[in-house]
């Protein structure tokens, strides 16, 4: 099993971009194969902090870099991106990177449209990153999208964008929103297609080359299992699969390809959005979990919800992930704590739960049942073997597996590249 496929296994921002540009110098291809850029993924190496939101993490270090079908690509959005690496010194070229052809495009219009449901939504929104993410993929799902391929048969588009506008045409009146303005659409697209067409390619066929080379393929997840559209907290999900499996159908390869399954948990929790939370902390202790976690959205900014560590949640998502091991990040930020907690069930009207009930309002109901341990007061920041960390640190990590029932094979200490654990290498494994 040479290939290893990371995915979030909570709601997101679990340190997925660091361990995926951890891992990408001892891969031959990094594979990113749902969401789009409503995802943001940090890499910090030395005094560098790259942010990346559409590219796969594997792009820094110069490793094969491929955009797959599953994806929903802005190209303006991806424009802008590799703009914006080229500044820092990266180089993006078609030999390093990338894109499925038949990606379905985000187009302004589902853009427009994302804002204009959240606004009507008021108090009842989602909370989405504004990206148009939803009504592309109802798009694609819905055979009205635009793909990367049809950039190069523009003058063949009419009946796509008939069915297309005739359906956004009436949405938008709903709205009171005039109707797509299909020439400066078109305008639109003629201009960013040949940026976009560079890159194009049948991903599945570059893959099954690598592959056949005995390549290392890194599938990279977005987003994190709790919003993934089937098993996360519907309806305040994202609107893609995020869960493992996803690297096979989201890249043209089968599931036998996808090898270790890399889980990265973040020590507590935290949410961006509106959605049932669990162990989500309104006190001091909260506060402190985001100011040392510097808990801001990387898109869109916004000041992520933070709370203990819910093993119930984690426990499910590995399960439903076929998680083989887990890397554990941000461990630092729980210096200093006199006690930590963990969630290890639920109370839901008198009744003890050990999972995740599927209805929203069963999880916005659930009381967390904690255990709570002796925290430590040594630093962990930037430690980089077992022996550097406090006994209380260590304890803390062997009660997270044991209730999780998946093993740890990575720890991460710090954003830094570097300042990472290696218990168990998941490409040898
Ligand atoms: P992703 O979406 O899963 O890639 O995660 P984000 O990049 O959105 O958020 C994770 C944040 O935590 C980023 O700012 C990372 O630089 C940072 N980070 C990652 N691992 C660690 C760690 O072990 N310790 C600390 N303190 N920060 C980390
Ligand atoms: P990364 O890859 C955290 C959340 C949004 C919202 C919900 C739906 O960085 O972990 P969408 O725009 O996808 O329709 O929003 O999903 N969300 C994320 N939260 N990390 C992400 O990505 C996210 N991508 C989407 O905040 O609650
Ligand atoms: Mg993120």
């Amino acid at each position: 099993m040479a290939n290893v496929t990371v995915i979030g296994a909570q709601w997101g921002d679990e340190g997925k971009g660091k361990i995926v540009d951890w891992l990408a110098s001892r891969a031959d291809a990094v594979v990113r194969f749902q969401g789009g850029h409503n995802a943001g993924h940090t890499l910090v190496v030395g005094d560098q902090v790259y942010k990346l939101s559409l590219l796969p993490s594997g792009i820094v270090t110069g490793t094969l870099s491929i955009i797959g079908n599953g994806v929903v690509l802005d190209p303006w959005a991806l424009k802008s991106e590799v703009a914006k690496l080229e500044s820092q010194g990266v180089s993006i070229t078609p030999e390093n990177f990338a894109l499925a052809d038949n990606c379905a495009l985000i187009l302004p219009l589902h853009r427009d449209l994302d804002g204009l449901r959240e606004t009507a939504a008021g108090s009842g929104k989602i909370g989405t990153t504004g990206r148009g993410i939803g009504p592309a993929y109802e798009d694609k799902v819905g055979r009205r999208a635009i793909r990367v391929c049809d950039l190069s048969h523009l003058d063949k588009m009419d009946p796509q964008l008939d069915r297309l506008c005739a359906h956004h045409d009436a949405l938008r009146a709903g709205f009171g929103e005039p109707p797509v303005d299909r020439a400066a659409l078109v305008a639109e697209l003629k201009e960013i297609a040949d940026f976009v067409l560079q890159f194009a390619q049948p991903v599945w066929k570059r893959l099954k080359k690598v592959r056949k080379a005995g390549a290392r393929i890194l599938f990279e997840g977005a987003q994190g299992v709790l919003l993934d559209v089937d098993h996360g907290t519907y309806p305040f999900v994202t609107s893609s699969n995020t869960v493992s499996g996803t690297a096979a159908s989201g890249s043209g390869l089968g599931p036998n390809s996808t090898g270790f399954v890399l889980g990265i948990v973040k020590a507590y929790t935290t949410r961006v959005g509106s959605g049932p939370f669990p162990t989500e902390l309104d006190d001091e202790a909260g506060q402190r979990l985001g100011e040392r976690g510097h808990e801001f959205g990387t898109v869109t900014g916004r000041q992520r919800r933070c709370g203990w560590f819910d093993a119930v949640l984690v426990r499910q998502s590995c399960a439903i992930s076929g998680v083989t091991g887990i890397a554990l990040t941000k461990v630092d930020v729980l210096d200093g704590f006199d006690k930590v907690k963990i969630c290890t069930g639920y109370r839901l009207r008198g009744k003890i739960m050990d999972y995740f009930p599927a209805h929203s309002a069963d999880q916005a109901e659930v009381e967390p049942i904690y255990e709570e341990m002796d925290g430590w007061h040594e630093t962990t920041a930037g430690a980089r073997s077992w022996a550097d960390l406090p006994a209380n640190a260590i304890k803390y990590i062997q009660r997270v597996q044991e209730l999780i029932e998946t093993p740890v094979a990575l720890v991460s200490t710090s954003p830094q590249r570097e300042d990472t654990i290696l218990v168990r290498d998941p490409f040898l494994d």
